[in-house]
Formats: structure tokens, sequence, C-alpha cells
């Protein structure tokens, strides 16, 4: 499963073709509406093929990879689903809420193999954290193979259909979370007398020592967390501001905001 089609080079697109062909091993072909937005692929990665027609794109792909908008999918899908291969080829779709079953009804295949992906743009740089979802009856094989090309793009995580929501309200929508509360102490940075380039790397660099923490001592964060407050020191008063605050009321909520309709 080496030769992968993605339709539409946007900002997910995109993302998951860069990751690709960073990695190398396989033979990239990528779709968009309009020239501009192939010619820059072509321009950072020459070896991608880059076509404007869907249907020529994915004759000899084993994967297709649709990446447009929602509301686009079912448009796309009529104009490429009579040149599908449905015994050799698998369609994984990054659309939000797409389930497999209107997929399938789309494609005209109740038994297509068909997988409802939610990566996130960190794909670009080897670091998505990827919820894989096969439809009913795809084969371990099938989903095997996936995951593997998945694995290339940063972690993934097989999961059901319904569990795909909450892990992407921490993942793909995560990310953005994540940068705000950089951009905050980017903020709190400059009006304390640092340069924004600064203040970034420093809070970006806090982040990463976080994270190299948690994963190297598998520690639960609240313990983390104690081994860098001192009683009457300056954490705690920070990390009461916080609370004062409501700040993990305000996370718990915003990702909660997102499932709710
Ligand atoms: N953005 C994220 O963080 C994220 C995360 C997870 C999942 N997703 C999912 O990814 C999908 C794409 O989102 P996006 O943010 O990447 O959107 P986007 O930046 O607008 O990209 C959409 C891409 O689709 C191309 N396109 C439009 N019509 C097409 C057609 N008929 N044939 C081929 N390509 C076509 C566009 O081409 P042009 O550039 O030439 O206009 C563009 O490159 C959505 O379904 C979304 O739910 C996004």
């Amino acid at each position: 499963m080496d030769k992968i089609c993605v339709i539409g080079a946007g900002n997910m697109g995109g993302a998951m073709v860069r990751g690709w062909a960073k990695k190398g091993g396989c033979e990239l072909t990528v779709t968009a509406r309009t020239e501009q937005t192939l010619g820059r692929i072509r321009q950072e990665f020459p070896e991608v093929r880059t076509v404007l027609d869907n249907v020529s794109a994915i004759k000899d792909a084993d994967v297709i990879v649709l990446a447009v908008k929602p509301w686009l999918i079912e448009s796309v899908i009529t104009e490429i689903r009579g040149a599908i291969d449905f015994d050799r080829q698998v369609i994984l779709s990054v659309a939000a809420n797409i389930f497999t079953d209107t997929l399938r009804g789309y494609l005209g295949c109740p038994s297509a193999n068909v997988l409802y992906v939610m990566p996130n743009i960190g794909a670009e740089f080897n670091e998505s954290m990827t919820f894989l979802a096969p439809a009913e009856g795809v084969g371990e094989d099938v989903t095997a193979s996936v995951e593997a090309l998945l694995q290339k793009l940063g972690k993934v995580r097989i999961c059901k259909e319904k569990e795909v929501a909450a892990g992407n309200m921490l993942s793909g929508c995560g990310i953005a979370y994540v940068m705000r509360f950089i951009h905050a102490m980017m903020e709190g940075g400059v009006e304390m007398g640092l340069y924004p380039q600064d203040a970034k790397m420093i809070a970006m660099q806090a982040m990463s020592g976080a994270v190299a923490v948690l994963e190297g001592t598998g520690m639960h964060p609240a313990a983390a967390i104690d081994k860098v407050t001192t009683p009457g020191g300056l954490t705690i008063r920070g990390l009461n501001e916080l609370d004062h605050a409501g700040f993990n009321s305000a996370v718990i909520r915003c990702l909660k905001a997102g499932l709710e309709k």
C-alpha cells in the first residue's frame, strides 16, 4: 500500500502530503481545485505528482484520501466513484462528521473498504495525533496497513467512529488551544519586557519540557507539578491565579463546546 492519492491539498490534505513526502517510501499523487495550490506542493516536493483531474489521479492508487471540505465530499465521490476499483482500492476520509455509512452510501458500495480518519496539522511535521476508525467489515489486514501508513505522520489510535469526536477535540482542535496558550504566554512575556520571538521560543520550550517530563516519567501532571512547586514559592502563586481565573473549568468547557450541537 504505497501508492497514495490525496484529493484536496489544503490545510489538512497538504499537511498529510508533506508529511508523507518527508518520510519517503510512498508514491504520492495530489489533486486540488486550482493549479496555484498544486504549484506550491510541486515547488517543495518535485517528486509528488500533481493533477487537476480527480478521476485520472486515482487510477493507480492503492489508497485514496478524501481531504476536501465536508460539504464537497458527496460531489467528489460522485465524480470518482465510477473509476474506483472497490476490490483493490482503500478509501480514507478525513472530512469531519461524515461517517463511513454515509461515505459507503455516496460510493454506492456497501462493502467498500472505507476508513474514517481524523489527523491534525502536525502531520506535516510527522507529529499528528490521528484517529483511525474502520467501517464495519473492513479487514484487520487493511486496517493494519492503513495504520502503518498513518504512523508515518505521527501517533495513531484505532477506535470506533463515535469515539473520534472527543479525541479530535483534544488533538485536531486541541492543537489550536495549545497554540492559544502559547500566545497567551507570549503576551505575558512581552508585558514583562521580553521580545515576542524570545517569548515564543521560551514558551514553546517550556511546552516541550513539560511533554518530555510527562513522557519520560509517566507521571500524572498533578504529581509532576508538585516537583516544581515550592511552598510559598513563585510557581504556586501563578498556579493559584490560574485557578482563581477558572483555568481548568475554561479548558473543560472549551473541549466540550465542540461536541455541543
Ligand atoms: N484543517 C484541519 O485542521 C483539519 C483537521 C482534521 C480534518 N480536517 C478535514 O479536512 C478536510 C479539508 O479541510 P481543510 O482545512 O484542509 O480545507 P482547505 O484548506 O479549504 O482545503 C481543501 C482543499 O480541497 C481542494 N478542493 C476543493 N474542491 C476540490 C475538488 N473538487 N477536487 C479536488 N480538490 C478540491 C482545495 O483546492 P484549492 O486549494 O485549489 O482551492 C483545497 O486544496 C475537511 O473535510 C476537514 O473536516 C481538517
